[in-house]
C-alpha cells in the first residue's frame, strides 16, 4: 500500500466505523433478545422432557402446534438462524435436534405448507451441514408437494376442497397468494436432484398466479378458486384479508418475497420486474404507516387504528434484503424496517411475550385467530432477514 493510500485509510477508517456503528448495534441488539428469549423457550421444552412446538402465546400460555402446522419448521429454523447469526454450536445442536423430530412432514400431502415446514428447517439443515439425510428429506417433500399440482389449471392446489382448513367454502381448487413460498422447495429439489419436472411445475405455478391473482394496481387477492377440470377460474376471494376486493398485508409480503426467490433460481428479468410493481403498491401505499410496520390489511376499515402486522413487515424486510442484491436501493427500506421492529414498540422485553421476539402480529383477524399476538414465523423471518443483512 502507497503511503498515500494508508493514509487516506487511517482518516477514513474512524468516520467508516462510525457510520456503521448504529446499524451494527441493532442487529446486536436483536441478535441479544433473541439469544435471552429463545434460550427461556428451549428451557420451557426441556422442562417437558419432550419435543413441544411454540407457535404463538394466548391468554398467558403458550401455544403449541402439531407436526402437521404449517408453522411447525419455523422454531426449529429460529434456532438454525441463530447459528448462523452468532457461530454458537449450542443453537446448531437443538436445531438440528428440534428439526429432526419433524421428519416425518415429508409425507405430507394433505395441505401446500410443505414447502414452508421443510424449507424453514431441512432447507438450513443441509445448507449448514450437508448431511445428505436433510437433502433426501427436501427431495421427498417436494415429490409430496408435486401431487397437488393441477396440470389442467397449472397450479399447486392451496388447500383442500373437502377437508381442513376453509373445507366449508364450496372451493374446487383453492390457490392462495402464501404458496408463492412453496416453491422454493420444488426449484431446491431440482437442484439437488436433477429432476426438472418440480422446476417445472413451480414456473407454471409462479406464471399462472401472476396472472390471476394480482390486479391492475399489483394488489393481490388472497384466494384464486381454480377450476381444475375445465380450467379458468371461479372466483377470487377473501380468507384472511378483510374483504374480496382488499389487499391483505401478509399476502402482499408473501407475493414479494415469492417472485423475489423465482428470480433467485431462474434469473427470468420477469420475476425481477414483478418483485418492482409489488415494492411499488406497498411502500407507495397511502395507507403504509411511517415506520413501514403495515396495517393487517392495506384497506381495512379502521385504518389508522388497525391493527398492525409485525409479521408481514419481517417478511418484507427478509425478501427486500435479498432483492437488494439485485436493486441495490431496497436495502435502505430493509434498514427502516428493522430499525422499526428493533424498538421497543416491537421488540419484546425479555422474559415477556411468552419468549417470542417480537409483538404485534396478526394471523388471521376473520377467523378470530392469533390479533395482536407473537407469532413463531414473525420470529423466523426475522433472523432470517438479519442473517441477509450481515451476509451469514
Ligand atoms: N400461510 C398462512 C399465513 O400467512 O397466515
Amino acid at each position: 500500500m502507497t503511503n498515500n493510500k494508508s493514509t487516506l485509510l487511517a482518516l477514513c477508517l474512524p468516520i467508516l466505523l462510525v457510520a456503521c456503528a448504529p446499524e451494527q448495534d441493532l442487529s446486536e441488539k436483536i441478535i441479544a433478545r433473541a439469544g435471552e428469549q429463545l434460550s427461556a423457550q428451549c428451557q420451557a421444552i426441556d422442562a417437558t422432557g419432550t419435543f413441544i412446538n411454540p407457535k404463538s402465546f394466548h391468554e398467558g400460555k403458550v401455544v403449541y402446534i402439531p407436526l402437521d402446522d404449517w408453522c411447525s419448521g419455523f422454531f426449529p429454523g429460529t434456532l438454525l438462524e441463530m447459528y448462523r447469526l452468532t457461530g454458537d454450536s449450542t443453537w446448531l445442536r437443538r436445531g438440528l435436534e428440534y428439526t429432526e423430530q419433524l421428519d416425518s412432514i415429508k409425507h405430507i400431502k394433505w395441505h401446500h405448507d410443505v414447502g414452508f415446514m421443510t424449507m424453514s428447517c431441512f432447507g438450513q439443515a443441509w445448507r449448514i451441514t450437508h448431511n445428505p439425510a436433510y437433502r433426501d428429506v427436501i427431495i421427498t417433500a417436494a415429490q409430496s408437494l408435486s401431487t397437488r399440482f393441477r396440470p389442467v389449471s397449472g397450479v399447486l392446489q392451496s388447500w383442500d376442497e373437502d377437508r381442513g382448513w376453509q373445507g366449508t367454502r364450496g372451493w374446487m381448487c383453492p390457490t392462495i397468494i402464501d404458496n408463492m413460498i412453496n416453491l422454493e422447495l420444488l426449484f431446491e429439489a431440482t437442484e439437488l436432484s436433477g429432476d426438472s419436472t418440480f422446476r417445472t411445475i413451480a414456473i407454471s405455478h409462479a406464471d399462472t398466479t401472476m396472472k390471476y391473482h394480482f390486479r391492475s394496481d399489483y394488489s393481490t387477492c388472497h384466494v384464486v378458486d381454480y377450476d381444475k377440470v375445465k380450467g379458468g377460474i371461479r372466483s377470487r376471494c377473501a380468507a384472511q384479508g378483510y374483504s374480496d376486493s382488499s389487499c391483505w398485508s401478509r399476502g402482499e409480503a408473501w407475493a414479494l418475497y415469492g417472485y423475489a426467490l423465482c428470480y433467485r433460481y431462474t434469473g427470468n428479468e420477469k420475476y425481477l420486474d414483478q418483485c418492482r410493481h409489488v415494492y411499488g403498491y406497498i411502500f407507495n401505499n397511502p395507507n403504509m404507516p411511517a415506520d413501514l410496520v403495515p396495517y393487517w390489511d392495506y384497506n381495512a376499515p379502521d385504518i389508522p387504528n388497525a391493527y398492525r402486522d409485525a409479521s408481514a413487515a419481517a417478511v418484507m424486510a427478509s425478501a427486500l434484503y435479498e432483492l437488494s442484491t439485485w436493486i441495490p436501493e431496497y436495502r435502505q427500506t430493509a434498514d427502516h424496517i428493522i430499525e422499526s421492529l428493533a424498538s421497543d414498540a416491537y421488540l419484546a422485553k425479555a422474559g415477556e411475550n411468552g419468549n417470542f421476539i417480537l409483538m404485534h402480529s396478526v394471523g388471521s383477524i376473520p377467523h378470530g385467530n392469533e390479533i395482536d399476538a407473537p407469532l413463531n414465523y414473525a420470529d423466523y423471518y426475522l433472523l432470517e432477514a438479519l442473517c441477509r443483512k450481515n451476509n451469514k
